[in-house]
């Protein structure tokens, strides 16, 4: 083990990392959780002694964390993340954008614990909300409950007027398997046509979707699922957008026409591919799914339980290209930490066919009331603090950062995304650009891990999707971070 003090061993130095700060940014700094007139957040946990950059006292990670996590392999199934894996890692408590280990190290989360915590960790109005509604009503089946409607009105408050009914769920999965019913159920149809890269999820249902590795072994799955390509540039290099747009548009029409039993009930689509590569999809795209469904009567589907809650900048993703789709689906973000999927869409689509009829859609937990106060505070408290704005903004600078630093390595080919969406392609060499195997990917979460960035991606495409609070600061620290740690392991591997 290195003896040096990991503190100034590892971190990028402060003085360094600042000096990508505007410099006026500190004397405009406004009370806790403010927005600036630069329209970054400043940090609210700054007088509770949470620090805004990494602090470490042991290396990372640290002995508690190692014997947490070698508990933890007797007790646990295998097969969780691999970036809890590779990481070793115990966390105990959140502040904002900064975790705290078990052995007392603040780390910056540059993941958002898996693009959940958009609001950050440890928010006193989700603690409130929690609290009080525990001691009120805890769970009484899905019986009406204010809070729920709360809940509800607040979500129709930040939609489009067509989507204007909810059906909840416990998580992201669930709540595509509940489209998936409800596709099957309005439309009397059941082919559905998703796209390559897709993650909707592991479900059986959500998995025979999704696209990748995480299926082997586990079929058959759910037929009459038909993928087609998405404009992806990296899959069709030689294309422009426009190209690539009326390439794979060709390519779902004709599929649509070979299925056997007709149009499809749906086409399902992420706005922003997450777990397939960071990919946003262009609205051109998006224009043309839209023409696709309305012209043979297939259901539009946006998956947004990834990019759905402000990450991309916008309150949703769709926002960015204008096309509402039928169905919208979120989690993760929206429910301030606390487990939530909701299917938002139109109330002729979601009262029709077999589906709605009563007990055919009900869940025991859906619709939690604990689930709905924390998501009713985290969104009420997202808006107050204008951290979509945030996203927008930060997460800009965050991706010119990347982009500036990040050219001379030859470990990284591109830089992609919207706000706090980023992805960075990690790759063998930029000229060949192949995917960086595993060993290296797994280096650089560790060398991420011992300048205290926490990341929990273990693609070849780097998810960089720290909680919506971030700061200008912290955002260069994780640039700076990441650039380190490349350079590092191109010196070790020249
Ligand atoms: C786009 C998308 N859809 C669905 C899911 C599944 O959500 P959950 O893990 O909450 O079941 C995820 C999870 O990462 C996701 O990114």
């Amino acid at each position: 083990m290195n003896q040096e003090p990991p503190d100034q061993r590892q971190r990028p130095s402060e003085t360094d990392s600042q000096s990508d700060m505007d410099e006026n940014e500190s004397a405009r700094r406004t009370p806790a959780g403010a927005v600036t007139d630069l329209g970054a957040v400043t940090d609210p946990y700054r007088d509770a002694g949470v620090p805004q950059l990494p602090k470490l006292i042991t290396e990372v990670p640290g002995p508690k964390s190692r014997d947490l996590f070698r508990r933890d392999q007797t007790l646990l199934a295998a097969g969780g993340s691999a970036g809890s894996l590779w990481s070793e890692l115990a966390v105990s408590e959140g502040r904002g954008a900064m975790i705290r280990d078990a052995d007392g190290n603040w780390l910056l989360d540059a993941c958002a614990g898996t693009v959940v915590m958009n609001l950050g960790h440890g928010h006193p109005a989700v603690a409130e909300a929690l609290g009080a509604q525990a001691g009120r009503l805890t769970h009484f089946y899905d019986f009406a409950t204010r809070i729920r409607g709360d809940f509800a009105e607040a979500l129709q408050g930040v939609l489009p007027p067509s989507l204007e009914a909810f059906h909840f769920a416990n998580s992201g999965s669930e709540a595509v398997e509940a489209a998936l019913r409800m596709v099957r159920s309005a439309t009397g149809r059941h082919e559905v046509i998703a796209f390559h890269n897709a993650f909707h999820g592991r479900t059986l249902g959500a998995l025979s979707l999704t696209t990748g590795a995480g299926r082997e072994g586990l079929g058959p799955l759910l037929s009459g699922v038909f993928h087609t390509p998405a404009p992806d540039p990296s899959a069709m290099p030689d294309m422009d957008e426009a190209e690539r747009v009326e390439a794979c548009t060709r390519h779902l029409e004709r599929l649509s026409s070979q299925l056997l039993t007709g149009p499809p009930a749906a086409v399902i689509i992420e706005p922003l591919q997450g777990a397939g590569g960071m990919i946003p999809i262009p609205a051109g795209f998006l224009e043309r799914l839209r023409a696709f469904c309305d012209h043979t009567g297939a259901l539009l589907v946006f998956d947004e339980i990834l990019t759905g809650g402000g990450r991309t900048g916008r309150m949703w993703a769709f926002e960015h290209s204008g096309v509402v789709p039928d169905l919208l689906l979120a989690g993760k973000g929206i429910g301030g930490g606390f487990p939530i999927g909701v299917m938002a869409g139109p109330r002729d689509v979601m009262d029709a066919g077999p589906g709605a009829l009563p007990t055919h859609n009900s869940s025991t937990f859906g619709g939690n009331p604990l689930a709905c106060a924390a998501g009713l505070a985290a969104l009420t408290a997202m808006l107050d603090e204008g951290l979509v704005e945030n996203a927008a903004r930060v997460g800009a600078h965050l991706m010119e950062s990347l982009r500036r630093r990040l050219a001379p390595r030859r470990g990284a080919a591109d830089v992609r995304g919207l706000g706090l969406a980023i992805g960075v392609e990690l790759v063998t060499g930029r000229a060949s650009r192949t995917p960086a195997p595993e060993d290296f990917i797994r280096a650089v979460l560790r060398g991420l891990l011992r300048r205290g960035v926490v990341i929990s991606s273990t693609g070849p495409v780097m998810r960089i999707t720290p909680p919506l609070c971030l700061t200008v600061p912290q955002a260069d620290y994780i640039a700076r971070a990441l650039d380190e740690t490349l350079a590092e392991l191109e010196l070790t591997d020249p």
